[in-house]
This record gives C-alpha cells, sequence and structure tokens, in this order.
C-alpha cells in the first residue's frame, strides 16, 4: 500500500513537472512573439534582432521581475525613477495581463 502510494506520488509530480515547465516553455515562445508584434524592438534590441540603441540583452541581471512589470504598466514612472532620457520615451503598452505575464517570463530568462 505504501509502495503504490509512493509511485501514484511519484507519477502526480512528474507530470506536475512537466506541465508546468512547458507551461512556462509556452509563455518565453508568447513573449518573444510579443517582442516584435508589440513594436518592443522598434526601440529595444535583443541579441542581433532590432534597435541597438536600447538592448534588453542581460536585462534579468539587471531588473527584477517587479521592475520589469512596472516598466510594462507604468513606463512614465519607471522612467522619472531611472532617470531615463532617451528619447522617444515608452509609453504604456497596454498589454492584456497574458501578454504581460509572458513578456515578463520570457524578457526573465535574458541573464
Ligand atoms: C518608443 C520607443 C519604445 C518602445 C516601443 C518600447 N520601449 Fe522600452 N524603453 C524605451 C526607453 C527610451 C527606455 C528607457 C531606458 C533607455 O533609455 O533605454 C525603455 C526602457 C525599457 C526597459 C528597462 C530597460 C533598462 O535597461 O532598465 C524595459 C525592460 C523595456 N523598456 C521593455 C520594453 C518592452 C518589452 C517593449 C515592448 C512591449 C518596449 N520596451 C517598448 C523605449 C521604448
Amino acid at each position: 500500500m505504501t509502495r503504490l502510494l509512493t509511485v501514484t506520488a511519484a507519477i502526480l509530480a512528474s507530470v506536475f513537472l512537466y506541465s508546468t515547465s512547458a507551461a512556462a516553455q509556452d509563455k518565453v515562445t508568447i513573449g518573444t512573439g510579443l517582442i516584435s508584434s508589440q513594436k518592443c524592438i522598434l526601440c529595444h534590441s535583443i541579441g542581433e534582432r532590432g534597435n541597438k540603441k536600447g538592448p534588453l540583452d542581460g536585462i534579468a541581471k539587471k531588473l527584477k521581475p517587479e521592475e520589469i512589470r512596472q516598466w510594462l504598466t507604468n513606463p512614465e514612472e519607471m522612467r522619472a525613477k531611472a532617470k531615463a532620457t532617451r528619447t522617444p520615451a515608452m509609453k504604456d503598452p497596454k498589454l492584456t495581463p497574458e501578454q504581460l505575464d509572458a513578456l515578463v517570463t520570457y524578457l526573465e530568462t535574458l541573464k
């Protein structure tokens, strides 16, 4: 009986781990697409793609997830806080909660 429980728990745990990492992977894929579709690359670059004046490579080393989220929801305030002067200034991209989540998850992978 204990053995059966252990086996069941192990199976459930691996199914859970698989589905959460698959979900995170989906968000990364969606986030990667949003960088183009939301026109982030007009002002930012990632690797060889986009505007080199605003590289986002390594952004996860510089900013906490909450700070990235704030840039994507309240860029005016972050601009003041960061004393950023580059123009054109970033505007609120008005993302849906799902898009915001996917972009933050993706940007968090840029270490
Ligand atoms: C009109 C130009 C423009 C667009 C479009 C834009 N940004 Fe920005 N963004 C800026 C500027 C300017 C800053 C201030 C920092 C700087 O000077 O690079 C900034 C800052 C940021 C920062 C903080 C960077 C840092 O080094 O601290 C992040 C993260 C960011 N933007 C992500 C995005 C994402 C994701 C998108 C697309 C949804 C986007 N931006 C769209 C102009 C833009």
